[in-house]
């Protein structure tokens, strides 16, 4: 396995990914994609297996200041819009993995080399933002675990085939000190 910068030539393989990760209402567009790609390439990742297949992506933009209202959490959102190359604040827009790859601890350890990464690239980063749905626990369970806090939740954010009205959104928030 290898991470490394998400190319043009990864975009197919990556809606195929997100076509698997997330119900339909929920997923983000080649276009939004693609102009994440473009304007942050640094914080946009992909997850190689040994035969050099993508098995999952991680996606991120900077910016300058969490804001107080709720209105940057929109699902997908103009990076060109938001995103500061000097930004402060890490915003994490999505992370999936193909789920026959789930559950064995990939995510964990793909998650955390990610921020790692885009640290790197981005040393001036002081915290991380995110915004997770009540339906993905292994993902909640991920983030709670690297002591990401709960700072806000947003009912009904993001459309469910289960819960009806939709299910919450809970953003979520770490400084980098003890990463
Ligand atoms: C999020 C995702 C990338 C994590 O990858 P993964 O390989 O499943 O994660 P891991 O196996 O490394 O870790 C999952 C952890 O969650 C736990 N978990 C799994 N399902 C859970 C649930 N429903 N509730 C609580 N915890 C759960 C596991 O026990 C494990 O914790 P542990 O290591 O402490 O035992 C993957 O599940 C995925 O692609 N999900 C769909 C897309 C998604 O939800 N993206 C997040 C966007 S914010």
């Amino acid at each position: 396995m290898r991470i490394r910068q998400a190319t043009g030539s990864d975009m197919e393989r990556i809606m195929e990914i997100e076509e698997n990760a997330f119900i339909p209402y929920i997923r983000e567009t080649y276009q939004t994609f693609d102009s994440r790609m473009k304007t942050f390439p640094e914080g946009f990742l992909v997850l190689e297996d040994d035969k050099g297949a993508v098995q999952g992506y991680f996606s991120s933009e900077l910016w300058d200041e969490l804001p107080n209202n709720n209105k940057v959490f929109i699902l997908d959102h103009e990076i060109a819009k938001v995103h500061k190359p000097d930004g402060k604040v890490l915003y994490i827009s999505s992370y999936a993995l193909m789920s026959g790859l789930r559950g064995k601890g990939l995510g964990r350890l793909f998650f955390r080399e990610c921020l790692r990464q885009v640290r790197k690239a981005a040393p001036q980063i002081a915290e991380i933002v995110l915004i997770v749905s009540q339906e993905w626990g292994a993902a909640h369970h991920i983030y709670e675990d690297l002591g990401f806090k709960t700072i806000r939740q947003i009912p009904g954010f993001f459309p469910s085939d289960i819960i009806p009205g939709g299910a919450d959104g809970i953003v979520m928030i770490k400084t980098v000190e003890d990463l």
